[in-house]
C-alpha cells in the first residue's frame, strides 16, 4: 500500500463514548503507521451529506455504529455479499470513486469465540446483533441455531429468513437442554439495563456461554456459567476483532489483539462511560 497518511472514522448517533478512536489509535501508534481515526457525531438524516464531504476530503474510510448500519445501505456502490446478507454494514470503504460496503462484526464474533460447530446454538435476542451472529455460526459449521427472543414474531421472522428455530421467551431456560453453546445477543445485563433472567441448569458442563455484553466484562450470566464450570467468553474480544478486519480494510494491515490491548482499552472504558 502507498506510503501515505490515512484517515479514517466512526460515524454514530450518539458518537461520543465508543472505543473505537481509541482501539484504531493504539494500532496506528504500535505499528508506526502514520493516519488518523476520529469519532464524528452523525444523525441518519446528515449520513448522505457526510460520507460525501468524507470521501471528498480523501478518508479511507468509515465505520458505522446503528442506527447507520442500515441507514446507510442505500449509499452505497457495492455491498459485501455476507454484509448484504446480514443486512447491515459497520465499514464502508471508499476506493477509486466507489463506496464499498463490509460487515466485520460475524468475523468479530467468530475470531473472539473460536468455538466452531457443529452443534446446537441457543441465541437469545433476534435484533441487528443476532443477524450478524446468526451469519457468523452458519459459516462456522453449526447445523442447529435456536432463536428466543421476548417478541416471538422477531424470532420468527429472522428464523424463516435463515433456516433457524424459534422458540418462545418464557422457554428459554428449557432450550438450553444439548446445546454447546449460548450466546446473549440482547441488552440484558448491560449497566444500566434490566438484568438477564434464566436459569442454567439444563445446561450442559460442555457448553460455551458468550455475551456480546462487555460492560460490565463479566456478566451475571458468564459469571453463573463460570461458576458452574462452562467455558466462557465475554463480549470484548468481538468489539476488538471487528476492529482488527476494519483496521485492515483502512490501513492495509492486519493488527494484533493482544492481551495488553484489552487491558489498555478495559483500563480506559470508565473513562468514557
Ligand atoms: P441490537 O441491534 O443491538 O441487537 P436491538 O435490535 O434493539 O439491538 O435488539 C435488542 C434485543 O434485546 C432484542 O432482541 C430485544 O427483544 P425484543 O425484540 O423483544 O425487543 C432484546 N431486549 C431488550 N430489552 C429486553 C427485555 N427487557 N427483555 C427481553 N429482551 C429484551
Amino acid at each position: 500500500m502507498e506510503n501515505k497518511s490515512r484517515r479514517a472514522a466512526v460515524l454514530g448517533h450518539p458518537i461520543s463514548h465508543s472505543l473505537s478512536p481509541r482501539l484504531h489509535h493504539y494500532w496506528l501508534k504500535q505499528y508506526h503507521l502514520e493516519g488518523s481515526y476520529e469519532a464524528i457525531e452523525t444523525q441518519p438524516s446528515k449520513l448522505a451529506h457526510t460520507l460525501n464531504a468524507l470521501e471528498r476530503e480523501g478518508y479511507a474510510g468509515v465505520n458505522l455504529t446503528v442506527p447507520l448500519k442500515e441507514t446507510v445501505l442505500s449509499l452505497l456502490d457495492k455491498v459485501d455479499p455476507a454484509a448484504r446478507r446480514i443486512g447491515a454494514v459497520n465499514t464502508v470503504i471508499f476506493t477509486e470513486g466507489r463506496r464499498v460496503g463490509y460487515n466485520t462484526d460475524a468475523y468479530g464474533f467468530r475470531e473472539n469465540l473460536r468455538h466452531p460447530g457443529p452443534g446446537k446454538a441457543v441465541i437469545l435476542g433476534a435484533g441487528g446483533a443476532a443477524r450478524s451472529i446468526i451469519t457468523a455460526l452458519l459459516e462456522d459449521g453449526y447445523d442447529q441455531i435456536v432463536l428466543c427472543n421476548r417478541t416471538f414474531e422477531k424470532a420468527q421472522m429472522l428464523a424463516r429468513e435463515f433456516a433457524c428455530g424459534a422458540v418462545a421467551w418464557e422457554h428459554r431456560a428449557e432450550v438450553l437442554a444439548g446445546c454447546s453453546l449460548l450466546v446473549n445477543s440482547t441488552s440484558l445485563g448491560m449497566q444500566g439495563q434490566p438484568p438477564l433472567e434464566i436459569s442454567l441448569e439444563k445446561l450442559p458442563s460442555t457448553a460455551v456461554v458468550t455475551d456480546i455484553v462487555y460492560s460490565p466484562l463479566e456478566t451475571d450470566l458468564l459469571k453463573a456459567a463460570r461458576a458452574k464450570g462452562n467455558r466462557v467468553v465475554d463480549g470484548l474480544g468481538m468489539l476488538l476483532y471487528q476492529g482488527q478486519k476494519a483496521f485492515e480494510l483502512f490501513f492495509g494491515l492486519l493488527p494484533e489483539v493482544s492481551a495488553e490491548l484489552r487491558k489498555e482499552i478495559l483500563s480506559r472504558q470508565g473513562d468514557s462511560a
